[in-house]
């Protein structure tokens, strides 16, 4: 697929503003994400590790005369991803909405989506288009939110994309940065922590192009888990060792280490049988290509691969691999700092 294909935008917006009110407008945004350590297991309890990226989603917010919202969605997206996700963003937007009290129903919102966040499955789309929508209510109808608040507006948006969210997207894609993450199963506030590395660490990000539904994925591994109690049981074991090993490795800088302990846990990720043949393929090139260490991101089963590189030249070597070995898109990126 060429460059030009790959960031256009494949999504006929379903809704249009008839009428703009005035100029005045609110803006907000949200940051993308990969998941270094944890997805999945995040969803039960088990601390993860978040990285935030540069790239980010925008939303405008403008005041119309007619009741509800309309919306343009100017992100660009991988093929597919948006018409797969429009059931879900209806939802996800209206649980933002209903979040703020913002009343609609006499005189409404026009929402624009855009940004240099490519949506792809595994990258934080959705959870950067609830926070950027939070952010933009909030600017636009001088709500008072600071980023707890946003935080919690977005987390019931991702409820529309799935059920059961861990709210490490949304909290990742609020703060940025390097975040320690764990959910507490009793519906109360998670833990999180920011990490500060002392120098950034490289990354490569490649997708397959397969878009993934969050919540068909999620809800397949709870099935297996209740099915085997005991083999999930053991897989979550050897998770354990791999986060905390994995928190002291970042800590320490030792990337050599990092990068082992990514593929165990792409490993656990195949075990759960989240990940697929695409994803495997592009973890090896990358692994073959130099990379420290390489891993499935995010839901799975399409969507993205991370892979850690010594260096920026490293990490633009092993994309240009990626590139002509299968990738419908690749980025790189850093982290930690
Ligand atoms: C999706 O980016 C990460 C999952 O662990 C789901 C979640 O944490 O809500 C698969």
């Amino acid at each position: 697929m060429s460059k030009e294909e790959f960031k256009s935008s494949d999504y006929l917006p379903r809704f249009r503003a008839s009428s703009y009110e005035s100029e005045r407008m609110g803006k907000g945004s949200g940051k993308g994400k990969t998941i270094l350590f944890g997805e999945h297991f995040v969803v039960y309890g088990l601390p993860a590790i978040a990285a935030g990226i540069s790239s980010e989603t925008t939303a405008e917010v403008t005041r119309i005369d007619e009741p509800g919202w309309t919306l343009d969605d100017d992100r660009p997206a991988m093929p597919g991803y948006k018409n797969e996700k429009a059931d879900e963003q209806e939802v996800s937007i209206n649980n933002v909405i209903d979040f703020t009290g913002v009343d609609l129903s006499k005189r409404g919102i026009h929402i624009r989506f855009a940004g240099n966040l490519v949506c792809a499955s595994g990258i934080g789309a959705s959870a950067a288009s609830c926070v950027a929508l939070a952010r933009a209510l909030d600017d636009e109808f001088d709500l008072g939110y600071d980023d707890e608040r946003v935080n919690e507006a977005a987390y019931e948006g991702e409820k529309g994309y799935h059920g059961t969210p861990s709210g490490i997207d949304n909290t990742a894609s609020t703060f940025g940065g390097l975040v320690w993450y764990v959910r507490d199963l009793d519906g109360g506030p998670p833990v999180f922590n920011k990490m500060k590395l002392d120098k950034p660490v490289h990354l490569v990000i490649a997708s397959t192009g397969l878009t993934a539904s969050t919540k068909e994925v999620v809800g397949d591994v709870r099935a297996k888990k209740e099915e085997d109690p005991d083999w999930f049981e053991k897989i979550e074991d050897e998770y354990k060792d791999v986060v905390y090993q994995g928190r002291d490795a970042l800590l320490n800088m030792d990337l050599k280490e990092v990068g082992t302990l990514m593929d165990r846990n792409h490993e656990l990720l195949r075990q759960l049988t989240v990940s697929c043949r695409e994803l495997n393929d592009l973890v090896e090139v990358a692994r073959k290509s130099g990379a420290l260490g390489a891993k499935m991101t995010g839901t799975g089963r399409g969507g993205n691969m991370i892979a850690i590189a010594q260096t920026k030249e490293e990490a633009k070597k092993i994309a240009s691999v990626l590139e002509d070995n299968g990738a419908a898109g690749v980025w790189t990126t850093s982290f930690g700092v």
